[in-house]
């Protein structure tokens, strides 16, 4: 069984084992980070040993597994389990992922499973989102428009038009891209964070709001835009392929055509 190494200087510490039921065959490690504010513990990670024959295909099926058979105490969000919610976001094998899309035969070896990094945590896998969705209501993320809508119908698009929200409406604010940003872990008080910006773009280029250059003003901020430097994790890390630094890019490129 491979063993996690925490890092000798971690706070993390090592906590507690629990074996797989005797005669089981296919086993696979869990390593999970716990905390409770409750206990004056410091954080650990416990290790779960499960049976995979007893256990459905993603890294969610596990922790459910844990919670209802091994460990109750065991804190994580989730609802849908078909990556539609974004509630049960957190860093598996290393990277920001959804649980319930990450088949657990994609990891090699023991999986680790902490936390959305760089985030204050509530309990066990359950960061504090607040920071983050105070600033998704700071960029006002509904349609906004004067003119009246025409009478008996809505406000209709083109197709061409309703193309361009292509890449930002799927987005399900996982904040798996925010939380694996550089730029946000050092400035997450005053850069507003990919996920935010993806939404601000989102009615930026809806051609039924009416609101883009005051959202432009808005985040025209040395910090709450241009802190991004385009590292490019933001992408990489979304488990539903989007592109959050496109639409930071595409703020910019507006920002300047409308200077010139
Ligand atoms: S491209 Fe920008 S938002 Fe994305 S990870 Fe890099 S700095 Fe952060
Ligand atoms: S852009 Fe992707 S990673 Fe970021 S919040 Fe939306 S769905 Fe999650
Ligand atoms: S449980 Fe809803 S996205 Fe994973």
């Amino acid at each position: 069984m491979v063993e996690f190494a925490l890092p000798a200087n971690s706070r993390v510490g090592e906590g507690r084992s629990f074996a797989a039921p005797a005669g089981t065959t296919r086993v696979k490690r869990f390593s999970v980070y716990r905390w409770n504010p409750d206990d004056g513990q410091n954080p650990r990670l416990d290790h779960f040993d499960i049976d995979l024959d007893a256990c459905g295909p993603m890294v969610l099926d596990a922790l459910i597994k844990i919670k209802n058979e091994v460990d109750s105490t065991l804190t994580f969000r989730r609802s849908c389990r078909e990556g539609i919610c974004g509630s049960c976001a957190m860093n598996i094998d290393g990277s920001n992922t959804l649980a319930c899309l990450k088949p657990i035969e994609d990891i090699k070896g023991a999986a680790r499973i902490l936390p959305l990094p760089h985030m204050a945590v509530i309990k066990d896998l359950i960061p504090d989102l607040s920071q983050i969705y105070a600033q998704l209501r700071s960029i006002e993320p509904w349609l906004k428009a004067d003119t009246p809508p025409p009478p008996d119908a809505e406000r209709l698009q083109s197709p061409e038009e309703r193309k361009k929200l292509d890449g930002m409406w799927e987005c399900i604010l996982c904040f798996c891209c925010t939380t694996s940003c550089p730029s946000y872990w050092w400035n997450g008080d005053r850069y507003l964070g990919p996920a935010v910006l993806l939404a601000a773009y989102r009615f930026i280029a809806d051609s039924r709001d009416e609101a883009a250059g005051e959202r432009l003003d808005a985040l025209e901020d040395p910090f709450k835009l241009y802190r991004c430097h385009t590292i490019l994790n933001c992408t990489q890390t979304c488990p539903k392929g989007l592109n959050p630094a496109k639409a930071i890019g595409e703020i910019k490129q507006l920002l300047v055509e409308r200077r010139t």
